[in-house]
């Protein structure tokens, strides 16, 4: 259940808006470490929207005329360059949903991507988080509407630091979000992400591409204008390479990963990579 009874967020009162206690989904499990728990209580400030969120895409999740036009497939599937339908059905079939077990998705997203992943998880646990109150509204409607809410729980909190024991998940996801964080910030997510899925659980990415040199949307400046101002940490994402923060990040957290699956769409423009986490 998601219950927020503010009004939309203004763009330019990174207020937040509510505080809720920890959220615990499911009993902690034998073997799971206490220590971030303990450590880690949500606070004012983990609530507050994040200034990258504020100021540069506050057109696109917070202003809530915008929220009500980009959620809608045919909009949303323009902005993709028609590969939603693709980008989605290659996220939910890496998550191999059937034996995903508990699954985190990191960050809300328009379309169908939430209902579609819900119901191909069946009984296993979905949990969203998001930032932004309006879009976990959404995600709730979505879910309610479909009658998929009785596995989905939909949660205010931070991707930089979730609230969650070490372990706590067996699969985590992004659609998406590590190319509208700013590189500390998508540094800090993933190490969340990869501290709260357990050894032997996955990580599945989807996103842009790395830079080629010979994507005709990569080659052409123009192009590579628009989409810097955009989307204007897309570039450094494009210029990353994703095993070796993958591996760095995990470093962080004790673990270690092996990349499974590597899904190219668009002639690479987009991708889908799964990760297998372990203990180090
Ligand atoms: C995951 S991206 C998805 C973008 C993509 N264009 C789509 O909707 O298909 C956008 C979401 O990320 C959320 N978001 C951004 N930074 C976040 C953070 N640090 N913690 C949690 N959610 C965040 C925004 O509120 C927004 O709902």
């Amino acid at each position: 259940m998601y219950e927020d009874r503010s009004e939309s967020v203004a763009p330019a009162m990174p207020a937040p808006l509510f505080n809720p206690s920890l959220p615990q989904h499911k009993p902690l499990q034998p073997g799971v470490s206490l220590q971030h728990l303990a450590s880690h209580h949500i606070t004012d400030d983990d609530l507050t929207l994040p200034d990258y969120l504020v100021k540069h895409y506050w057109w696109a999740y917070l202003w809530r005329p915008a929220v009500w036009f980009f959620d809608h497939q045919p909009i949303i599937n323009a902005i993709v360059f028609g590969q939603y339908r693709k980008l989605t059905e290659a996220t939910v079939r890496l998550l191999h949903p059937q034996q995903a077990g508990s699954t985190l998705m990191i960050a809300s997203a328009y379309g169908d991507v939430i209902t579609k992943t819900a119901k191909a998880l069946g009984d296993n646990p979905l949990t969203v988080i998001d930032i932004a109150p309006i879009q976990l509204e959404r995600a709730q409607a979505k879910l309610e509407k479909l009658g998929l809410d009785e596995h989905a729980t939909v949660t205010r909190m931070n991707a930089e630091s979730l609230a969650y024991p070490d372990n706590h998940f067996d699969t985590a996801f992004m659609f998406l979000l590590l190319h509208e964080l700013p590189v500390p910030a998508r540094r800090k997510a993933l190490i969340e992400a990869l501290r709260v899925v357990r050894p032997g659980g996955s990580l599945v990415l989807a996103e842009y591409g790395g830079f080629s040199e010979t994507h005709p949307f990569h080659r052409l400046p123009l192009l590579r204008w628009v989409f810097g101002t955009a989307e204007p940490f897309l570039p450094s994402l494009w210029h990353t390479d994703l095993d070796t923060l993958l591996s760095e990040c995990a470093e962080v957290t004790g673990k270690r990963v092996v990349c499974e699956d590597k899904v190219w769409l668009f002639g690479g423009f987009y991708r889908i990579w799964r990760y297998r986490v372990e203990q180090a």
